[in-house]
This record gives structure tokens, C-alpha cells and sequence, in this order.
């Protein structure tokens, strides 16, 4: 992410090649109006954009990180949208998370670039917030048998185990199981751009 030098706002240039395929899987699935609680919000674009493509939602942005927090803040303040609360800190690993009254959770990006611990928090939060029927989507890049589904994303892998041993792309059977565990259907999965997937967990 990138900040720009007279405000607090930081760009993801990946979120506006991402934003309109997520948002339609999210028209897809959800009901008219609700609340749709992000986990790891970054720099907020995703959150603005999808208030402003959910009219009937309130956007509840979160981050673990102070500065993605301040620029999901001034990208509140510079669009204007009022549907989209300030965010809270959230650490997906930190339990029980501290919201209630959700209708539904989005989480961009997270699972691949923080320790599996912050996945089993966001799985086993999701359990507990949701209601049955509702939805837990994530997005991102994933193995599927054990392969990566592409040499840019095998790249990306060796890059992020680099940058911490911890972090790296996800077995797409690993998530599913720990998903099921925590009592969710087995996810319709949706191609994304640039070889990511969007995963749609319905809580039984
Ligand atoms: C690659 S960024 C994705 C941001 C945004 N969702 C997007 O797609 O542009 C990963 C985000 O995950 C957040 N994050 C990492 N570990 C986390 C955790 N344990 N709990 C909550 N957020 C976390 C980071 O602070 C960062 O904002």
C-alpha cells in the first residue's frame, strides 16, 4: 500500500482491479440491507466502494494496524459516504472479537499475509457471530491439491514466506476444512482476477 503525502488515505492498486468482481458476488448472495462486518480493511477502499454499491448496507471496517485504521478514516471523511462506521481495531487472532449483530463478513486479502492463527480467529469468530443461512466471504489466492494455480502465484508464496515464515498461500482444502469444522457449507468458489478466488461460506 502506498500513502500519499497530504493525507492519511493509502492506495491498494490491486482493490480497484478486485472491487467490482467482489462486489458482485456479494450482490449475489446478500440479502437487500444489513450490516457487512471487513476484517482487515487495509486502506478502506474496498469498504467505501462497497457502500456506495450496497445502499441498504452499513459498512463496518476493521484493522489490526493503526495506519490502515487512520486511512480508512480519511477515506470516510474525502467520499462523503455515510454508511460506512469508523473502524475498530480488530485483531482476527484476539478473541472473542468485540461486535455483535452482523449480517454478514468480508475478509480481503488477510488470510495469505498473516499466521494461520488470525484464520482460525476469523473462522471461528464468523461461526459465532453469524446467524444460520448467512455469509462468511473471503477472497484471495489459494493451492488447490497442494499446487499452486499459477507461477505468479507460486512467486507471490516464495515472497511472502520470505518476508515471514509464517504467512504464505493457503491450501484451498486446508481453509475449507477448518471452514467446515467451524460449521459452514462447503464454499461456492468464484474466479477472480489475477488467479484469486472469491469463497462463499454459508453457516449451516
Ligand atoms: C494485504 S492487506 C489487505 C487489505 C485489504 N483487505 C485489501 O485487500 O486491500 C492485509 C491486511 O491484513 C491486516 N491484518 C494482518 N493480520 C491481521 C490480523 N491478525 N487481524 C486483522 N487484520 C490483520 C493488515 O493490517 C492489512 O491491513
Amino acid at each position: 500500500m502506498n500513502a500519499s503525502s497530504t493525507d492519511a488515505r493509502l492506495h491498494a492498486p490491486a482493490a480497484a482491479r478486485n472491487r467490482d468482481a467482489i462486489l458482485t458476488v456479494l450482490k449475489a448472495h446478500l440479502p437487500p440491507e444489513g450490516i457487512l462486518l471487513e476484517i482487515a480493511s487495509g486502506s478502506g477502499e474496498h469498504s467505501i466502494h462497497f457502500a456506495q454499491g450496497l445502499p441498504g448496507y452499513t459498512i463496518q471496517p476493521t484493522d489490526r494496524d493503526e495506519r490502515a485504521r487512520a486511512s480508512i478514516s480519511a477515506w470516510i471523511a474525502a467520499s462523503g459516504v455515510t454508511n460506512v462506521r469508523p473502524p475498530l481495531a480488530l485483531d482476527a487472532t484476539i478473541r472473542p472479537w468485540t461486535i455483535e449483530g452482523v449480517t454478514a463478513i468480508l475478509c480481503i486479502n488477510m488470510i495469505h499475509i498473516s499466521p494461520w492463527a488470525a484464520t482460525e480467529g476469523l473462522f471461528a469468530e464468523a461461526s459465532r457471530l453469524l446467524a444460520p443461512g448467512q455469509f462468511l466471504f473471503t477472497y484471495g489466492p489459494y493451492k488447490r491439491d497442494g499446487a499452486h494455480t499459477s507461477d505468479s502465484n507460486a512467486r507471490f508464496d516464495a515472497d511472502l514466506r520470505r518476508e515471514n515464515p509464517l504467512w504464505g498461500v493457503r491450501d484451498l482444502e486446508a481453509v475449507i476444512a477448518l471452514a467446515a469444522a467451524n460449521g459452514f457449507s462447503t464454499p461456492e468458489i468464484t474466479q477472480m482476477p489475477a488467479n484469486n478466488l472469491t469463497l462463499t461460506f454459508q453457516k449451516r
